[in-house]
């Protein structure tokens, strides 16, 4: 069916709406006239008063819940009072139950799957310990033009000077909080195991260290991690963990001796326990230097940022398996030591891409393990893959980000 042209700007406009399914980004799937409103605040089955944020200009427009008429059984009174119409954009789902909010993106990431792979699966996204508050160790705040450090609103550059946030991790902000920034400047905030905090100021293209010595202190994968704290690591603080054992599930048994690719791999949070899983004991002088011939296992760790695999280099220096390459994954692949037995790729939220996850599997791994925060982009990459024989075999989802919509997949494919 076309759909409608639209002649008004429907901004401003107050809608009686239906709430029908979840969508991808936080929002229901609501209709009016013939148009789709994707709504925010509220739940699926409720029926609510909407104001239209913004006009599409197509088929679609934006619009916040400002009153529920019908309420949903999952609906809760939000824990922050930043959140909802007009607040603060960092969380997406404070008005629903921790349960529901995990159904919700499990319904999203069927949902993806479905339209973007024409894979049906039931999908179970796993709570992580802790529960839905001060889970966030890893943050950036904007800074308002009196220099308060605050958080935007839904889609707006405006700053809410919100002082603590309630999904912070315990004393990430007090520090920031306490003192004054240059206006108009955002802030990097860790709060590392620890429990220390490192704040980067970051004003006109420049860092401005300000807050920590830089060193952020992890534990996970049974080993202690010293980082930068500017390299990646997960925000959640069990969610390296969860990712690493859901990985390992995916990658199974190996032969001692195998090789291993870690695409994307940081600081080597992954690449540490599959070294042990490909026999990593012995000496440098051992492995094969062109190729993963050698008779002791290898794994190969690409990473394109210095910081993080200065960090890798360092923390797995016990590991003499691992081969640290620094690049960009699409720029070296060709050269890497090979051909892995797997490869583990965690990219960042885009995905792989149509042409590297074709390059992917042109290396005849029996197995590719995908890490995904994005479950559009694990649609689209599960797809490409399947186009080349992989075919999806395990599925493992944590609510790694509560109260956001955001959600953290690993995903098992194996050559047919
Ligand atoms: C989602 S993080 C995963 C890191 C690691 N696997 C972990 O769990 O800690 C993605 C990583 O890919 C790196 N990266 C981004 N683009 C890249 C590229 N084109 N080639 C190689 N690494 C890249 C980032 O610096 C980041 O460390």
């Amino acid at each position: 069916m076309t759909a409608p042209r639209q002649t008004l700007d429907w901004t401003d406009r107050l809608l009686e709406l239906d709430v029908g399914p979840v969508a991808h980004g936080g929002h229901c799937v609501a209709r009016s006239e013939g148009r789709v409103v994707f709504v925010r605040h509220a739940l699926p089955g409720e029926r609510v008063r909407a104001v239209v944020t913004e006009d599409g200009g197509g088929s679609f427009c934006r619009a916040d819940a400002v009153a529920v008429l019908t309420a949903s059984p999952d609906r809760v009174e939000p824990a922050c009072p930043w959140a909802g119409p007009g607040g603060c954009g960092g969380c997406d789902w404070q008005h629903a139950s921790p349960a529901a909010q995990r159904q919700l993106k499990a319904a999203v990431v069927a949902e993806q799957l479905a339209r973007l792979a024409g894979i049906e699966r039931e999908v179970t996204v796993e709570e992580l310990p802790g529960g839905p508050l001060g889970w966030r160790t890893r943050m950036r705040m904007a800074v308002t033009d009196d220099g308060r450090p605050g958080l935007r609103a839904h889609r707006s550059h405006e700053v809410l000077p919100v002082g603590d946030c309630p999904i912070a991790a315990p004393g990430a902000l007090l520090p920031v909080l306490e003192r004054s920034w240059t206006p108009t400047a955002e802030v990097e905030i860790v709060r590392d195991a620890a429990g220390e905090v490192h704040a980067v100021e970051l004003f006109e293209g420049e860092r401005h260290p300000e807050l920590g010595d830089g060193t952020a202190h992890e534990r996970a994968a049974g080993r202690a991690w010293e980082l930068p704290a500017e390299a990646f690591w997960q925000v959640h603080p069990h969610a390296a963990d969860a990712v690493v054992d859901a990985v390992l599930e995916g990658v199974g048994d190996l032969e001692p001796g195998a090789c291993a690719w870690d695409l994307y791999g940081g600081a080597g949070l992954i690449a540490a326990p599959l070294a042990e899983r490909v026999g990593a004991v012995g000496t440098v002088g051992t492995v094969g230097s062109d190729g993963c011939t050698g008779s002791q296992g290898r794994v190969v760790l690409v990473e394109s940022d210095p910081a993080a695999t200065a960090a890798a280099g360092e923390c797995l220096a016990d590991l003499p398996a691992v081969q640290v390459v620094r690049g960009r994954v699409e720029k070296v692949l060709h050269g890497l030591p090979g051909p892995p037995a797997v490869i583990v790729a965690d990219p960042p939220r885009k995905g792989l891409g149509r042409r590297l996850a074709g390059e992917l599997a042109r290396q005849g791994a029996a197995r590719i393990v995908l890490v995904a925060c994005d479950p559009a982009a694990l649609a689209r990459d599960v797809a490409a893959l399947a186009e080349h024989g992989y075919a999806l075999a395990g599925l493992r989802a944590f609510d790694a980000f509560p109260m956001t919509h955001h959600v953290e997949c690993v995903a098992t494919l194996l050559a047919t």
